[in-house]
């Protein structure tokens, strides 16, 4: 019966992402870069955190009011110690008319080889994959940690051997930097059982440098592929699906399968975001690009009842406005650009 929050745009509460470490093992140059994350950042301390127990605990309010799909992220989740406990705590959790969550989980893919048959027997419904290169000089160039491709390719084997899919690969694409591959990774993941989504590169957080011309358009991505392996577009799979679809056109018969286009910048799509984030220290964003949060762990850690805190949840949803990137394709060089929190800490 609360299945039915909506906000001021009637947009539903659907969607949950979690992030639960702040910290990477990756320094992502759009993400995490170096300067800004070096060995002094203050990263949260461990009290800071929400317990497997608080998570599960908020996670089950939000199920409550309508959220069907669960995402953890980070920072890298699977840096989270014992990561395996809160996937089969979370698990249990069901909808309000008894079905199982879309429970889910987005990796860099660097322990993934090791640890997939473990998420899998936890109840981890499937995983989304990082990847932004083929090249190994490239994606070293991207993660500045010297990671290599094959390592992640593993992981990613791994993931489908053990049932985490459908798989999805998510290569950010920052112009100057890795579209080269753009096409290399197109024709490395057709024909496969793996989806490959192209993300444009945002203006998230405070401390990437974000500059709208290291941005290549989603149509320049489609253009090139296209130009080499024929796709046409294909209808979404659900309302407020992130990605643009297109399918590669039969050859002989043989489909070679979908690739998506998540065009945050050149086509935001924050009419039918129906996505809230719980950052790793308990507190509640109604956007990706909020400058602040509500602090749900407060609540927790001061004995509020399920009811009160509920009611809280539902009372930030309704009154939710954001649409920061359609406000911004107007303002091309982005806005409150140094008070954004960043992707790792609010979650991708
Ligand atoms: P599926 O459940 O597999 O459809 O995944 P998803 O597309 O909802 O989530 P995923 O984490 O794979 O999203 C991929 C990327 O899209 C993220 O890393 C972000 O870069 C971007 N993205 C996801 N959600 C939002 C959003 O609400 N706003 C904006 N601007 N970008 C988003
Ligand atoms: N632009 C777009 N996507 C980003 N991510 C992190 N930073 C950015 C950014 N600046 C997303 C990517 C990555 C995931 C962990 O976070 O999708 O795969
Ligand atoms: Fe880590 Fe993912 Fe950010 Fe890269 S994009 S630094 S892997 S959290
Ligand atoms: Fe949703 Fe904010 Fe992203 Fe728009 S910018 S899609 S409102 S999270």
């Amino acid at each position: 019966p609360t299945g039915l929050l909506a906000d001021t745009l009637a947009r539903p509460l659907q969607d949950l992402r979690i992030s639960i470490t702040d910290r990477c093992n990756f320094r992502c140059v759009y993400c995490m870069p170096k300067e800004v994350f070096d060995k002094d950042y203050a990263f949260l301390p461990h009290s800071s955190l929400l317990s497997f127990e608080e998570i599960t605990r908020v996670a089950s309010l939000f199920v409550a009011h309508g959220v069907e799909k669960i995402r953890l992220t980070g920072g890298e989740p699977l840096l989270r110690k014992n990561v395996e406990k809160l996937i089969e705590m979370l698990s249990a959790l069901r909808t309000p008319d008894g079905r199982e969550l879309d429970l889910t989980l987005t990796t860099n893919g660097s322990l993934l080889a090791r640890k997939a048959q473990a998420l899998k027997d936890a109840g981890l419904k499937r995983v989304t994959v990082s990847l932004d290169a083929l090249d190994d000089k490239v994606f070293k160039q991207m993660n500045d940690v010297d990671f290599a491709v094959s390592d992640v390719l593993e992981g990613i084997e791994a993931a489908h051997r053990v049932g985490l899919g459908p798989i999805k690969i998510n290569m950010v694409v920052k112009g100057g930097m890795n579209d080269q591959e753009i096409v290399p990774m197109a024709r490395h993941f057709k024909n496969t059982p793996y989806i490959l989504r192209f993300i444009e590169y945002m203006d998230v957080g405070a401390s990437n440098g974000w500059k709208m011309d290291e941005v290549i358009p989603s149509a320049e991505v489609v253009r090139r592929i296209h130009a080499e392996m024929p796709l046409a577009a294909i209808a979404p799979n659900y309302t407020g699906e992130t990605a643009g679809r297109w399918r590669y056109l039969e050859e002989n018969g043989d489909g070679g399968g979908e690739i998506g286009v998540i065009s945050s910048v050149t086509q935001a799509f924050c009419s039918d975001c129906s996505r809230a984030r719980l950052s790793t220290e308990g507190k509640l964003y109604t956007c990706l690009f909020a400058t602040g949060g509500h602090d749900l762990r407060a609540l927790m850690r001061s004995d509020k009842t399920d009811a009160e805190i509920s009611t809280v949840i539902a009372h930030i949803w309704r009154a939710r406005t954001d649409r920061y990137s359609e406000l911004r394709t107007a303002n091309t060089d982005g806005l409150n650009a140094d008070r954004k929190v960043e992707m790792s800490y609010i979650g991708g």
